[in-house]
């Protein structure tokens, strides 16, 4: 049946495919793959899913399903000793687990700043922040992307209680912040800060706040476990004050189905598996100078530790074309459009994983060497 909002909806889909936007679900090929965020090769490895096929046989008891929210019937001991483990590996006083990162970051700024205050966002924050944000009744201000004058500036004009939000690498270019930096102004001025590690915890060690020693002057920090840990989830770290205040106030941690228990499991099968391979860590970064080497073989390296390595080439229908063509030759890198991206910014997002070959890894440069100059 055609009503005005059945046809309302077909023309946003058709200017979106004459805009050259219209997002499809993608079949899943057998190609290279260069741009999941499955950095260690979890969600795949045969030694992990030993693990918890190995403690699932353990646990043949257990519901299939949580049955409730944490604050109905979904809670359990283990899901609490699991935030208990997570908080101790952290060096925090507590975690609260959530469904996925987006819930998580839903959950921290609709909850927490409230109207009058103010809340600092990095320009290039993820979509989840912004959405939480604007569930929120504070003011929302954009900071120059990894710019301290600019922060600054925005905090000393902030009104109310004033948060201030980054990644601590940023998850479309893979660039790192200011961190330490960033941590001194809030802790100056008295902001309270909020770190996503989504693209940090388990690539850097547990996460950059962690590696440097700012645990305890950061106001909250945000890991995921869809990325390294190849599994699903989140968990926000912070003070037990922090925790408490979220199960009371977080509504998207309220009104929502726990995790089930199998999820539970893989969660505490793959960190102890993190903790206990390390050295995939130094793989990883082995692979990303690799990387690095092939494609910007005779000038200086542009040493970026993280395996998010962003190759801006203007204009949506060329990274498109360049996409489909690496396609073709069985790589998978995606094209990142605007408007996701500012207009003039779209690009390759190449990640780089412990189980990407070096031939892999010399066929994507020389690929790509075809059709862009690294040195520019
Ligand atoms: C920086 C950042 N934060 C949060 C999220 C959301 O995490 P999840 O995929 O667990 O919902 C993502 C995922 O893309 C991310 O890149």
């Amino acid at each position: 049946m055609v009503n005005a909002a059945t046809l309302w909806i077909h023309e946003r889909l058709q200017q979106r495919a004459a805009d050259g936007l219209l997002r499809k679900l993608p079949q899943q090929q057998d190609l290279a793959d260069f741009c999941s965020n499955d950095y260690l090769g979890f969600s795949r490895s045969p030694a992990l899913k030993a693990k918890v096929f190995q403690a699932q046989q353990a646990h043949q008891d257990s519901p299939l399903g949580a049955t409730g929210s944490r604050l109905l019937t979904g809670n359990s001991a283990f899901a609490e000793n699991l935030e208990a483990e997570i908080a101790a590996a952290h060096q925090v006083e507590a975690a609260l687990l959530f469904n996925s990162g987006y819930t998580a970051n839903l959950a921290l700024f609709s909850s927490l700043p409230q109207k009058g205050d103010t809340i600092i966002i990095d320009e290039l924050i993820h979509g989840s922040v912004i959405d939480g944000c604007r569930l929120s009744f504070a003011n929302r201000i954009k900071f120059k992307h990894n710019d301290l004058q600019s922060l600054e500036d925005k905090i000393k004009r902030a009104k109310g209680r004033c948060y201030v939000a980054i990644e601590s690498v940023y998850s479309m270019d893979g660039d790192l912040a200011p961190l330490k930096e960033m941590t001194a102004l809030c802790k100056n001025y008295g902001a309270l800060l909020i770190v996503d590690e989504a693209h940090a915890f388990g690539v850097f060690g547990k996460g950059l706040v962690h590696l440097a020693g700012l645990t305890n002057d950061v106001f909250a920090v945000l890991i995921t476990f869809g990325k390294a840990l190849g599994a699903h989830g989140a968990a926000v770290l912070g003070s037990h004050l922090l925790r408490s205040y979220l199960v009371n106030f977080a509504r998207p941690f309220i009104y929502s189905t726990a995790m089930p228990f199998s999820n539970l499991l893989q969660l505490q099968t793959a960190s102890r598996f993190l903790q206990e391979n390390a050295s995939l860590q130094e793989d990883l970064q082995r692979k990303i100078l690799f990387f690095q080497q092939c494609l910007f073989a005779g000038s200086a390296i542009k040493i970026r530790q993280s395996p998010i390595q962003a190759i801006i080439l203007p204009g949506n229908e060329k990274v498109k074309r360049l996409s489909r063509e690496l396609a073709d030759q069985g790589i998978a890198v995606y094209p990142i459009l605007s408007p996701t991206v500012p207009k003039g910014q779209e690009r390759l997002r190449i990640c780089i994983h412990t189980f990407n070959t070096d031939q892999d890894i010399e066929k994507l440069c020389f690929l790509l060497l075809k059709d862009i100059n690294p040195h520019e």
